[in-house]
């Protein structure tokens, strides 16, 4: 493992182990996708972007490209300019002929009574055209209107991406878990005037209704300024009422009521422009509001079918399941649009995966006879904790697994290859962001070695670097670590900030721009805000974020937005939020406040914060403590200083506090949290000893 050392203020020494070499087996090698060591001769700096040819030939193009890359006016890229297609068309349509009796989703239900449900290719293009026909004929939305999905786990969901995207609908989906009010704020961001909800949803052996978020979504909307005429509700099961939220006449409709007038009509796909925008995915950032992701149609379509198809292996009679939501991005890129773009079969799971217990993912896996399978370290762990000799139990077979949104210890890594992939399965540890669209860093599962705990080599056609503070290039094999950043575009890279042009820029290119008056894209490294080091072979190791985000179970929460939560609560008069290390999850958020004078009750107070930031953000956010202090403590100018917060959390060293303003807190701050007794101190990772040096 890891023991870093800070030796100044842009460089980081990193030693570590270098884990063994795993090679893939042979019969893995034997059937994959991508065997031919020449690829990486067809994607070297000098081919780039013709080299993206090749993933955008996977796609059918209602008007073939004559422009790869357009970079006229960086860095608001263009791909595959001229081009024409549908999203929809290519991820249903164009099987038809040879597969539309295959499944494309297989839905399996929570509980284990209800059994699971494959659509196939046939009936799924059925489907997506009668709600297509319910979002143009009945709520008159057109190419280019937005509208905000806040759903779970269900196969209702991606139908309705695919509805919007026949009809070149830019779709923002918000995660079933976020609450009615982040659901809300996203909807009057992207200015939508139609939600999609689903009414209940099993999750964890309880019905969770789900239609309430929408009452509070729609006010909360038009608390901004935003108007929502329409709220679509999809039942859980169709003909009963779940719900305890009345439907709001001329609001509130309920889909299968409304899909009877639509039966078996067809709706044909509207052929957009390859930068026309297929969908928003909000995200957190260094700031309090949320960030809408832009992504074009062309460019991400092209790089997430090209990715899946040669990491993840997937070829149509696959069966794959990635066990992440589609509520995220790696739901979009790599259960939604990737897997479907290649014909292939994707599973969606609505619980967790630990219910009833922790053989519930296996079982799964041997009923549905899934041999691919993708989920996060967070899920690793605790699959791994609750139930270690699972999966020996259950007669499946993988042939390749992914790793995706947090670093994994290579502890974590060997129980998933041995335990879960019976030491059989490739694995890929894939490195990236709602920004990039698809994977950046990961191994070539057939034809680069694994390593524990090392994302791997770049993938084809991406081209990083690692800088340091000043923007000096770090080299491989210095032991040292730094800020990755990407230095070329590509075709899956968001297009901007949904209507803040200019925080795209200042968040993403700013810092390393060379000449912001260049046109030459090799003035323009994309900074993904990450901390890395590059091992003398090649393989990057991420460390974690260098930003006020905080990765919670591979999810960002933004440590400014819980902060603005809890200071809605009238009694508090400071906040701080700062990362804790959790054993499971990765990383939580701690909550550190200060109250204003003579408030009675502070453990009810404490209760209201907790409460609060469920309901403005969602129980994702949830602190792993409160602590209410005297004072928070800042610097001589004003300033909070979180990184102290930061260290007293995780019992690391605080440093010399002797130049604050009220140095005599931190001790009393730290025997509050730590206790009266000694305390042994922690080396800390990466990411939580540099929290908030940034500030
Ligand atoms: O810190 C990195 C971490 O997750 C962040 C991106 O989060 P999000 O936009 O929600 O997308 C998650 C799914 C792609 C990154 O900035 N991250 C993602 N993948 C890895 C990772 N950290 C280490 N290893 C990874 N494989």
């Amino acid at each position: 493992m890891s023991t870093v050392a800070r030796t100044d203020a842009s460089e980081i020494a990193v030693h570590w182990k270098e884990e063994e070499y795993i090679q893939p087996s042979a019969r893995f090698i034997g059937q994959a996708n991508l065997t031919d060591p020449g690829v990486v001769e067809r994607f070297t700096e000098e081919k780039f972007p013709e080299c993206f040819r090749e993933y955008a030939d996977l796609l059918t193009w209602d008007e073939y490209w004559h422009t790869t890359l357009d970079t006229s006016r960086p860095p608001f890229w263009k791909w595959f300019v001229g081009g024409r297609l549908n999203a929809s068309y290519n991820c249903v349509d164009r099987h038809l002929a040879a597969h539309k009796n295959k499944a494309a989703l297989i839905f399996v239900p929570e509980a284990e009574t209800e059994p699971a449900h494959a659509l196939t290719y046939q009936e799924l293009y059925t489907r997506v055209n009668e709600v297509a026909a319910v979002l143009r004929d009945f709520c008159g939305l057109t190419a280019g209107d937005r509208v905000t999905i806040h759903m779970p786990m269900i196969l209702e969901l991606p139908i309705t991406m695919l509805a919007c995207a026949r009809l070149g609908i830019i779709h923002s989906v918000v995660f079933g878990g976020f609450s009615g009010e982040a659901a809300g704020l996203r909807a009057a961001d992207s200015d939508s005037r139609v939600m999609i909800y689903a009414d209940a949803y099993y999750r964890n052996g309880k019905l969770i209704d789900h239609k309430a978020n929408a009452d509070i979504a729609v006010r909360t909307a038009e608390g901004e300024g935003q108007r929502i005429e329409k709220v679509l509700v999809w039942r859980r099961h169709p003909g009963q009422d779940l719900t305890n939220a009345a439907m709001v006449p001329g609001r509130d409709y309920y889909m299968d009521d409304l899909l009877k007038g639509y039966r078996r009509v067809k709706v044909a796909p509207v052929s957009v422009e390859s930068e026309h925008p297929l969908f928003l995915m909000y995200t957190s950032g260094s700031t309090g509001k949320p960030k809408g992701c832009q992504h074009r149609t062309g460019g991400y379509l092209a790089y997430v079918t090209g990715t899946a198809k040669y990491y993840q292996d997937l070829h149509p009679e696959d069966v794959y399941w990635c066990m992440a939501d589609i509520g995220w991005i790696t739901g979009h890129s790599y259960i939604v649009y990737g897997p479907l773009a290649l014909g292939a079969t994707s599973v969606i799971f609505e619980g967790v995966p630990n219910y009833p217990d922790a053989g519930r993912p296996w079982r799964i896996a041997e009923q549905l006879d899934v041999n691919i399978f993708h989920t996060s370290p967070t899920a690793i762990r605790m699959l791994r904790k609750a139930g270690p000799d699972e999966p020996a139990k259950y007669a499946y077979r993988f042939k390749h697994m992914t790793t995706v949104g947090e670093p994994i210890e290579p502890e974590a890594w060997r129980w998933y290859h041995e335990v879960v992939g019976k030491g059989e399965a490739v694995i890929v540890d894939t490195w990236w962001q709602t920004e990039t669209g698809g994977f950046l860093i990961t191994t070539k599962p057939a034809l680069d070695p694994m390593k524990a705990g090392s994302a791997g080599p770049p993938a084809l056609g991406i081209f990083p670097v690692i800088y340091d503070e000043n923007g000096k290039e770090i080299p491989g094999g210095s032991g040292k670590a730094g800020n990755i950043c990407i230095r070329n575009p590509w075709p899956s890279i968001m297009q901007t900030i949904w209507k803040d042009d200019d925080r795209f820029v200042r968040q993403y290119y700013a810092k390393y721009c060379r000449n912001p008056k260049s046109t030459d894209w090799r003035d323009w490294p994309y900074f993904a805000a990450d901390g890395a080091v590059l091992a003398p072979d090649g393989y990057y190791r991420i460390l974690g974020r260098v930003d006020d985000v905080i990765n919670v179970a591979g999810h960002r929460i933004g440590t400014k937005e819980v902060e603005s939560a809890c200071l809605t609560v009238p009694q508090v008069a400071e906040a701080a939020v700062v990362p804790v290390v959790d054993e499971i999850r990765g990383r939580m958020p701690t909550i550190y406040v200060s109250l204003k004078p003579g408030v009675a009750d502070p453990q009810k107070v404490s209760e209201q914060i907790v409460a609060t930031v469920e309901t403005i953000i969602g129980k994702i956010a949830r602190p792993k403590g409160v602590h209410i202090v005297p004072d928070l403590p800042k610097t001589r100018s004003g300033k909070i200083m979180r990184r102290i917060l930061a260290a007293i959390s995780n019992r690391m060293d605080t440093g010399d506090v002797t130049t604050l303003a009220n140095p005599e807190i931190v001790e009393q701050i730290r025997k509050q949290v730590q206790g009266e007794g000694p305390v042994e101190m922690q080396e800390g990772p990466e990411d939580v000893k540099h929290f908030g040096e940034q500030e």
